[in-house]
């Protein structure tokens, strides 16, 4: 089967229809990524042209033909992005089979957009039920795709698309913002997921030099007047360090106080989840209402801790503490850094993981050279070495927390089709 990349298309489209009726309340569609999948030239166009409007432009799209059997065949090995299109010629029980075998290759939280055939309404009902987020019959128009993917991203009461991933440090210190950075570079650039590093940090982030980008006022704007915060004003506050990646960056300056509101954090927060699948937000090692609210309210949560007596009481603490406020909730993932600073007694990873009763994800060596030269220089640890055992571990930390494995392993779901799965898996 081809794998026929349509960024060249030649076919000529349908026009654009002049009705600028729905489009006028249309949003944006969030930074997404979308697949599609298709059997005709014509859909291919569509969609590609579809993909071109203003309201995708924050999205990530790419065509290809190969309808179903090619997508079941992709993600046999690889994630599967937010949407998926497919189209599909096949009728009865052979069009069930196929979402079937889609179903079962699909990660959590992916939806799919089918592009059939057939103008039957008892096909459209049988696929909804199934759970298809969207059922659309050829031939289609851009307009047609662009009204479908921004209903299925535009309901002002569906789940946030994006996941949070709160990062704490068990003390000052420990390398939990270095940590926060590196794993969101992972998600970026190893899972092709859009990411947006909140540093809350105000007075002394470091997500600015991290990534070896100018200072911004950023989230500090934002959290003063969180009510005038939306999609546009968002984009302007943000500092985009690659076509994937964007820094909601911290002042870092001293000539303000930064008394955080709980109340302005969440909201903020949300603002940032509706826009982008991923958020990652280094939080500062204090402990505030808000620190703590943050922390609690994330998807997930990566507490970072070095092999001594106060990182071992602190993070057991945070452990208890996380256990109860979110009894429902995975535990947090605990990352070991720091380990084997010569001369320096430690207490055994073994020891630790008992006493907190937590096992960590990641154990890090102390490396003061590649994480010196990778400060120093504002790049992640694997633009400056991607062998190395720390991008060896932030990669799978990444996985982990992404709840995807990267590829062959991918666990196969049990449930028939789509929508019964859950973001959380
Ligand atoms: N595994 C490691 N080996 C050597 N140095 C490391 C390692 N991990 C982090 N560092 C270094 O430790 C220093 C502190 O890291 P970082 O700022 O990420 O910690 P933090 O926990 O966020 O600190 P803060 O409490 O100030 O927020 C940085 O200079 C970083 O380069
Ligand atoms: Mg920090």
């Amino acid at each position: 089967m081809s794998n026929l990349a349509m960024n060249d298309f030649e076919v000529e489209a349908p026009p654009m229809p002049s009705d600028e009726g729905p489009s006028a309340v249309m949003k944006p569609v969030p930074r997404i990524t979308i697949h599609a999948f298709c059997e005709h030239p014509e859909t291919g166009s569509a969609i590609q042209r579809a993909g071109e409007d203003r309201r995708l432009s924050k999205a990530h799209l790419t065509v290809h033909m190969g309808g179903v059997a090619l997508a079941v065949e992709q993600y046999q090995t690889s994630a599967t992005p937010n949407l998926i299109m497919v189209e599909t010629r096949a009728m009865g029980s052979e069009l069930f089979a196929q979402l079937g075998a889609l179903a079962e290759v699909c990660d959590a939280g992916t939806k799919v957009i089918v592009i059939g055939h057939l103008n039957d309404v008892s096909v459209y009902r049988e696929m909804i039920r199934q759970g298809v987020n969207e059922y659309l019959v050829a031939p289609l128009n851009p307009m047609l795709i662009i009204e479908a993917v921004s209903r299925l991203y535009g309901d002002p009461d569906a789940p946030p698309i994006g996941r949070s991933i709160a990062f704490m440090g068990a003390k000052g210190g420990t390398g939990s913002s270095t940590v926060a950075h590196n794993i969101g570079w992972c998600i970026s650039s190893g899972m092709n997921e859009d990411v947006i590093i909140t540093d809350l940090d105000l007075p002394f982030g470091t997500a600015g030099l991290d990534f070896n980008q100018d200072p911004a006022q950023g989230v500090a704007d934002a959290l003063t007047s969180p009510e005038r915060l939306d999609d546009v004003l968002l984009d302007r506050l943000l500092v985009k360090c690659t076509d994937r990646l964007s820094i909601f960056g911290a002042p870092a300056v001293l000539d303000r106080d930064f008394e955080l509101d709980p109340e302005a954090c969440e909201s903020v927060l949300e603002i940032v989840r509706a826009g982008v699948p991923c958020v990652i937000i280094d939080l500062p090692h204090i402990w505030a209402p808000w620190t703590r609210q943050v922390m609690v309210a994330a998807d997930e949560i990566v507490i970072t801790a070095t092999p001594d007596l106060a990182s071992l009481r602190n993070t057991k603490n945070l452990v208890d503490l996380i256990k109860q406020a979110r009894p429902n909730d995975r535990l947090p993932h605990l990352v070991m850094n720091q380990v084997g600073v010569p001369k320096r007694p430690e207490i055994p990873v073994k020891d630790f993981a008992e006493a907190v009763g937590l096992d960590p994800a990641l154990v890090l060596p102390f490396n003061p050279g590649l994480f010196g030269t990778a400060a120093n220089n504002g790049q992640m640890i694997e633009e400056l070495d991607a062998k190395s055992k720390a991008a060896e571990g932030f990669r799978f930390l990444s996985q982990q927390i992404c709840g995807r494995e990267a590829v062959v392993e991918k666990p196969k779901s049990s449930f028939s089709f789509f929508k019964k799965k859950s973001r959380k898996g």
